[in-house]
């Protein structure tokens, strides 16, 4: 994860917090996924793994946790300076460090946490344990944020005011070998970040056409060599189906042209990041759940996304462009009333961060910000 630092899985101590609420959703969901967050069935109740060493040992580095703490906190504190009365959703909860940020420091807010792997509600369930009775923890996709805004007595619209999304794969996701995510190392071909959803990275490997092949790689992984790859995956999966990532990644250096493969970073890494895109449906997700972020903005409520990659960046900028563009005919002298853009942006053009966190934190180097305020149409402007 571009925001995790590794940190030491937690022994499970079955730890037990009365107070948080876990919310099942299956929206976007395996049929099982539904039924099981952290270690038992719940009956709203969180049972999940205490981190050995206690909340701050995780070694974790929020990315821009700086900057997207001053970006939400105003609208976060327009009521009440602690925070009180104000909903923060994190659409991508993850090890909850960005959350805990929040929690700490405005100790009046109420936090919705969504993920949809519940490995990661676990995880953060345990750090964020001293804020039980302010979070809500959610197993969802995040384009499921409408039904889970719901779920947690929140409506879909103008409920909340600040939603943060800091995309992508977790730190967690990627040290445990074992989910398939990461090239370095060998493991199944799963790549699943919810593991109960039924489409595997060997699924896709073993059985799509080779034309479909092509375009995932071409448009998911933006890889040249795209086709080239496709006709060697197929090739080879009829001697013996796809199971580990090695195998893939000796195909991979086997398909690259020698050249290629000592300018652009690992040579697996475009293929990789195409079939993670394609097993979780990355985009599609994204592409329906900013808009239903903004949708569920108060009045001067913000949103803050971080993206890693280009194809996700170019969707959020796509949608905000959208979301603070004027609907009044143009070439009209003014602003039609009702026409008048829904938002305002907050930062001029994307956000990077400065050098030194880069340094700190190298997986923070990709990484673009962007984030709206919602505007009030009464005023006629945001408040500053
Ligand atoms: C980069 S990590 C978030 C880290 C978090 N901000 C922190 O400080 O610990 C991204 C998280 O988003 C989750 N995620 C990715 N795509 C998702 C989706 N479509 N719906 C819900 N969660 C998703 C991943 O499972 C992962 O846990």
């Amino acid at each position: 994860m571009h925001a995790c630092a590794p940190w030491s899985l937690p022994e499970p101590t079955l730890a037990y917090f009365p107070n948080a609420r876990c919310v099942l959703s299956d929206r976007g969901l395996g049929a099982r996924a539904a039924l099981q967050v952290g270690r038992r069935s719940l009956g709203g109740l969180a049972v999940v793994d205490q981190p050995a060493s206690g909340a701050s040992d995780f070694g974790h580095v929020p990315v821009l946790a700086q900057r997207c703490f001053e970006l939400l906190a105003p609208a976060l504190t327009r009521h009440h300076s602690d925070g009180s009365g104000a909903v923060l959703v994190d659409a991508t909860l993850g090890a909850g460090g960005h959350a805990e940020r929040f929690l700490t420091e405005l100790p009046g807010v109420r936090l919705i946490g969504l993920d949809r792997d519940s490995t990661a509600l676990d995880i953060a369930a345990g750090r964020l344990a001293p804020f039980a009775d302010r979070i809500t923890l959610v197993h969802t996709r995040y384009d499921g944020i409408s039904e889970a805004l719901a779920e947690s007595g929140y409506s879909a619209a103008e409920s909340v005011d600040g939603v943060l999304f800091d995309l992508g794969v977790s730190s967690m996701q990627l040290d445990r070998a074992e989910r398939g995510f990461a090239y370095a190392k060998d493991a199944p071909l799963d790549m699943r970040m919810d593991p109960t959803s039924p489409l595997t990275a060997a699924d896709i490997l073993n059985t799509y056409d080779e034309a479909e092949l092509a375009r995932i790689l071409h448009r998911y992984g933006e890889e040249r060599f795209a086709r080239r790859i496709a006709a060697q995956i197929v090739r080879r999966r009829a001697r013996a189906p796809f199971t580990t990532t090695a195998e893939l990644v000796a195909l991979l250096y086997e398909a690259i042209p020698a050249p290629a493969r000592r300018t652009g970073g690992h040579p697996a890494k475009r293929t990789f990041q195409a079939l993670r895109i394609a097993v979780n449906d990355e985009l599609d997700s994204l592409r329906s759940a900013v808009p239903a972020a903004l949708d569920a903005l108060r009045v001067d409520g913000r949103i803050v996304v971080l993206a890693y990659q280009s194809l996700e960046d170019r969707i959020v900028k796509r949608t905000f462009a959208d979301a603070t563009a004027s609907r009044t005919p143009p070439g009209l002298p003014v602003e039609l009333p009702g026409h008048e853009p829904r938002f305002r942006s907050l930062t001029h053009g994307a956000e990077r961060p400065d050098a030194t966190e880069m340094e700190h934190n190298p997986r923070s180097t990709p990484v673009r910000l962007r984030a709206l305020q919602r505007v009030d149409h009464a005023r006629g402007k945001a408040r500053p």
